[in-house]
């Protein structure tokens, strides 16, 4: 008898019968960048990336339904900043006029929303400020106000990035409360304070003004944190979790999908991407293979949800059968 693991990978059929790992289009989510006013601007930091007006953001959607991607996530960008983050919960803020025309045009699509004061507050922190600490307890309506217009505008999903302690259950509550129980909470349950968030805080312009976000988003030498965190937000009433950065924390999806029966989905950020398409354009390595790499491993540490700037090239890669 010879045993040759081989025999599996030498015949092309077979190989790609005998995959452990699937994907499909159906769990991608494409982030977009609203910007209030009109248009549409090229992002430096991400390359192949824009920051579109309301009125532009269908043309994103379109080049990503061709490709079978049809969930999106929204961050907003202001024109106006204030040190309460006023512009998050407007009625008619970007991102609440996004989701319309979104919503009107496209009721199929799903529409997840970031939601989160950073983007929007003067001092570029994730919450409200008491002197110079963002005081968690003082956000938590905010954060439920702010999740409640983007239920009123159409969202889907509720994504809570702000790493504030019981903003999932205030969120909850606001939202049942005003008959919004059918959307969901995907909780950014776990995230790290990472460096990889660099490309994003330019495209958004929501850098911290003074000091860092090391106060509420997670250091990165914990795991158990991971879990715990993850355990309060499914308490809390979460639906879905998400773990952020994706590469460089794989073995923390993995040990949030061993313990969470909640779909999983991983966040790769934007200086993921950025690396990427750097390494690329350097000619460093090849762009599509790292990134069909990188897709693929997320999905084989355990997440069954992947959020990431490639996620129509992820999606046209699994139709040709490079993946999946
Ligand atoms: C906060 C938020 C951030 C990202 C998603 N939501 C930035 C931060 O925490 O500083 C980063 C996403 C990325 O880097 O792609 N609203």
């Amino acid at each position: 008898m010879e045993i040759r693991p081989r025999r599996l990978r030498e015949n092309a059929a077979v190989r790609g019968m005998a995959r452990e790992t699937r994907l499909s289009p159906k769990s991608l989510i494409y982030p977009l960048f609203l910007e209030e006013g009109g248009g549409k601007e090229p992002i430096p930091s991400l390359d192949g990336q824009f920051r579109y007006g309301p009125d532009r953001a269908a043309e994103a959607v379109e080049r990503a339904l061709a490709c079978g991607v049809d969930k999106f996530l929204l961050f907003g960008i202001p024109k106006e900043k204030d040190p309460l983050g006023s512009g998050a919960y407007a009625g008619n803020g970007v991102v609440q006029q996004g989701l319309r025309a979104l919503r009107a045009r496209y009721p199929e699509i799903l529409l997840v929303t970031d939601v989160c004061m950073c983007e929007y507050t003067s001092h570029g922190h994730c919450g409200i400020l008491s002197g110079r600490e963002v005081d968690n307890d003082a956000t938590l309506p905010y954060l439920a106000r702010t999740a409640l217009s983007h239920a009123q505008a159409g969202a889907d999903i509720v994504a809570p990035s702000d790493m504030m302690d019981g903003r999932v259950a205030a969120i909850r509550k606001m939202l049942d409360e005003n008959g919004f129980s059918r959307v969901s909470i995907l909780s950014y349950a776990v995230k790290y304070a990472s460096s990889f968030y660099g490309p994003f805080r330019e495209a958004a312009g929501s850098a911290p003004g003074f000091g860092d976000r090391r106060g509420y988003q997670m250091d990165y030498h914990n795991k158990k944190e991971a879990l715990r965190e993850a355990a309060l937000d499914e308490a809390e009433g979460a639906d879905m979790l998400m773990v952020k950065p994706a590469m460089s924390y794989l073995d923390i999806v993995r040990a949030v999908a061993e313990r969470t029966n909640l779909p999983l989905a991983a966040y790769s950020v934007s200086g993921e991407y950025a690396m990427i398409k750097a390494a690329g354009r350097l000619g460093l390595a090849d762009e599509y293979g790292l990134m069909c790499e990188s897709a693929v491993s997320v999905f084989r540490a355990g997440a069954g949800i992947l959020i990431s700037y490639f996620a129509p090239e992820i999606a046209k890669a699994i139709q040709k059968g490079d993946i999946g």
